[in-house]
């Protein structure tokens, strides 16, 4: 929508992350200027409760962010071995109540099923201590972060389209990255740096630290909260040592 105005510009190409490089050989194009990702999930996408992103309203436990293939959220939470969700809520949620709320969430499971947000939001609910319940963010955030990690298969595709964006960068070009947690930064992170290391070197690191958002940009949005943006250049051959 806000691209209408330059729309005689722009093409659109639906694709996953690791699919861009064959998508811009097939357009045509063999070099590029610039290469930003936004990663994770976009705000509409978490606001219309039928893509399941969200436990503020309930809606079916989807969270694909591509729904022509994958399997969804309410596969994964009716499928997996209890010790499987346990680890993949502790190392993609961050979650240190993974293990309760993995056997919470077999026990349900054997009662009925797991098909919606607030199921499963309350599922975790009833898993974790009353004073997480009443923390700081919703006790359910982390779970449902996991989940959409696994199902996206988020942290697998990075760095390789990382490491293909580079590798179609004109001399100068720059890759951008925003990303929305740490463990995406820190893929975004290790990545940049080894691309810019050593005698193969390809690119020049332009943001030591990430750049993240202002006082004022995180009042006017909440959502910039966690964003960080790191930056790599193209260096020609001749920068090369
Ligand atoms: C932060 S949003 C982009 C928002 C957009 N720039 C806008 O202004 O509306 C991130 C988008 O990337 C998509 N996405 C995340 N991981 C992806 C991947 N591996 N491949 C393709 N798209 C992905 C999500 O579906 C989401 O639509």
């Amino acid at each position: 929508m806000r691209l209408r105005e330059v729309a005689h510009r722009v093409h659109f190409r639906h694709g996953n992350f690791c699919d861009l490089k064959a998508l811009i050989i097939g357009s045509g194009v063999s070099r590029v200027d610039g290469v930003i990702f936004d990663l994770g999930v976009s705000s509409p996408q978490l606001d219309r409760a039928e893509r399941g992103f969200s436990f503020r309203e309930d809606g079916p436990l989807d969270m694909r962010m591509d729904q022509r293939e994958g399997r969804t959220a309410a596969d994964l939470v009716r499928d997996l071995p209890e010790t499987e969700l346990a680890d993949l809520i502790y190392q993609l949620g961050e979650e240190r109540y993974s293990r309760r709320i993995a056997r919470a969430i077999v026990q349900a499971r054997m009662q009925g099923v797991i098909a919606t947000t607030w199921q499963l939001a309350a599922v975790v609910e009833r898993a974790v201590p009353a004073s997480y319940r009443h923390g700081r963010i919703h006790c359910a955030t982390r779970t449902f972060q996991a989940l959409r990690i696994a199902v996206n298969r988020e942290l697998d595709v990075l760095e390789p389209a990382l490491r293909d964006a580079v590798d179609i960068l004109a001399p100068g070009g720059r890759v951008c990255a925003v990303s929305f947690h740490s463990l995406e930064d820190r893929i975004v992170k290790h990545t940049f740096r080894a691309l810019a290391n050593g005698p193969e070197a390809s690119v020049r690191v332009l943001t030591k630290k990430p750049v993240i958002a202002s006082e004022n940009e995180r009042n006017r949005n909440p959502r910039s909260r966690s964003a960080k943006l790191r930056v790599v250049e193209r260096i020609s051959k001749e920068y090369v040592k």
